[in-house]
């Protein structure tokens, strides 16, 4: 018996929110809130149980406490974007209330995303008894948890990489699965990984390899990128005589063909530009052109692939073990009206609120998902949706 309050109606609200009144046994009471009532409206009337919808600007946190007072959750699953984080851990903080988000917080005008501004939080979460679960979609969430859950076949772990493939085709010639804004920030920053004690840098997409995925998908190019789990997981697996972590990404060289020449042209800036007499942001410009991801769901088919690859020894004997989901867009839009990628986020995204609410991971402080349990987190993903598989080497 249990509130939850969910911030933001886009492509991953949209699953969380249909996972929510599944669950309906833990969450009795929904609400959806965000920046444009009428999103929240349209998503309540899909669903199959009453919820109750409000307007409300994330980053006004008097706003949001006035939210939170009147709605009264037991937890508030932050699904806007990342740069109303800190907004909605101060409301969370200000009214008692755990928190949950998919994302860790960036700021606006600068792209750039690591936990420090949100770990900075700790004290204050401890203080207050109350729970802040970070980062609870897939990666980062369920990549957490899966390495969590693999320590057990090892002693020593030497490579974790964290390898994301979206083998869908939405038939469009450029468009991004999320927030082209969010995507494109992402893609077009440096790389980054572990090694040997110490985070390198790397230009963007600087190195690139095949891997042959599972499930028919087949051999994919994928790309290093800077991702946030890696912030977490690499001192988390310290001890297990950690040489190396990567993220890795699969894009289509078409995908890589056009972020190259809007890149080159100055389409992804996040620089005010004066146009017209109007100050203008290029890269806001540009994802009012592109498509909006809700918009691809219909259209998308094929499947996304996403796991940890875990190499090391256990008794002194080689042990590589890949841990990964495979997810359909069409079943994934059938299910919910959003594709794969909004899907394998929103329902990682519910059973972290789930988690808390039940109890199941206690606080009190600021969390990443691999500080708990994995098993109790590991046996929801077969019970809502997104079944894990294994391969042994
Ligand atoms: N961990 C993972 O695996 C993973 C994967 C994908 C995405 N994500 C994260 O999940 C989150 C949601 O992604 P998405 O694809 O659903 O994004 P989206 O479709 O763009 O939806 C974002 C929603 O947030 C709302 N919003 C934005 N600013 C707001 C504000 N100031 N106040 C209230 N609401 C606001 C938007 O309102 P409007 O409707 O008015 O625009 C929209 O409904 C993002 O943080 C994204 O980075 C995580």
């Amino acid at each position: 018996m249990s509130r939850v309050l969910i911030i933001g109606a886009g492509g991953v609200a949209t699953v969380a929110a249909h996972k929510c009144v599944q669950a309906s046994d833990v969450f009795t009471d929904i609400m959806i809130a965000s920046r444009t009532e009428s999103r929240c409206k349209k998503l309540a009337a899909a669903l199959k149980r009453p919820v109750q919808t409000a307007q409300v600007d994330a980053d006004n946190v008097p706003q949001l406490v006035e939210l939170i007072k009147s709605f009264r959750p037991d937890v508030v699953l932050n699904l806007a974007l990342p740069y109303q984080d800190l907004h909605i851990m101060d409301a969370c903080l200000e009214t008692g209330v755990d928190y949950v988000d998919a994302a860790n917080y960036e700021p606006p005008d600068v792209a750039h995303f690591e936990y420090s501004w949100q770990w900075a939080y700790r004290d204050r979460f401890r203080e207050k008894g109350i729970t802040a679960l970070l980062g609870s979609g897939f990666d980062p969430g369920v990549s957490n948890v899966y390495t969590a859950w693999e320590k057990q076949y090892f002693d020593v772990i030497d490579t974790l990489d964290i390898i994301d493939c979206n083998a869908g085709d939405n038939g469009q010639a450029f468009a991004t699965n999320f927030n082209p804004e969010i995507n494109i920030r992402e893609v077009t920053a440096k790389g980054k990984y572990y090694k040997d004690g110490q985070f390198i840098e790397t230009e963007p997409l600087e190195f690139s390899k095949m891997f042959d995925f599972p499930a028919g998908i087949g051999p994919k190019k994928i790309y290093l990128l800077w991702h946030e789990e890696l912030e977490s997981l690499a001192p988390y697996l310290k001890p297990y005589g950690l040489k190396e972590a990567r993220f890795w990404m699969t894009f289509s060289d078409n995908y890589i063909k056009h972020l190259e020449v809007l890149q080159d042209v100055g389409m992804t800036r996040i620089d005010p530009v004066i146009y017209e007499g109007h100050e203008i942001i290029p890269l806001q410009f540009l994802k009012a052109l592109l498509p909006d991801p809700a918009s691809l769901g219909p259209l998308t088919k094929g499947k996304t692939c996403i796991g940890c690859l875990l190499q090391g020894s256990k008794d002194g004997k080689p042990v590589k073990r890949f841990v990964y989901n495979v997810c359909d867009h069409e079943e994934s839009f059938r299910e919910t009206g959003a594709q794969a990628v909004s899907y394998t986020t929103g329902v990682p995204a519910m059973i972290g609120a789930m988690m808390l609410a039940t109890g199941t991971w206690k606080g009190p402080g600021v969390f990443n998902m691999e500080e708990f349990d994995p098993a109790p987190f590991m046996q929801k993903l077969n019970e809502y949706g997104l079944p894990w598989e294994e391969i042994v080497y």
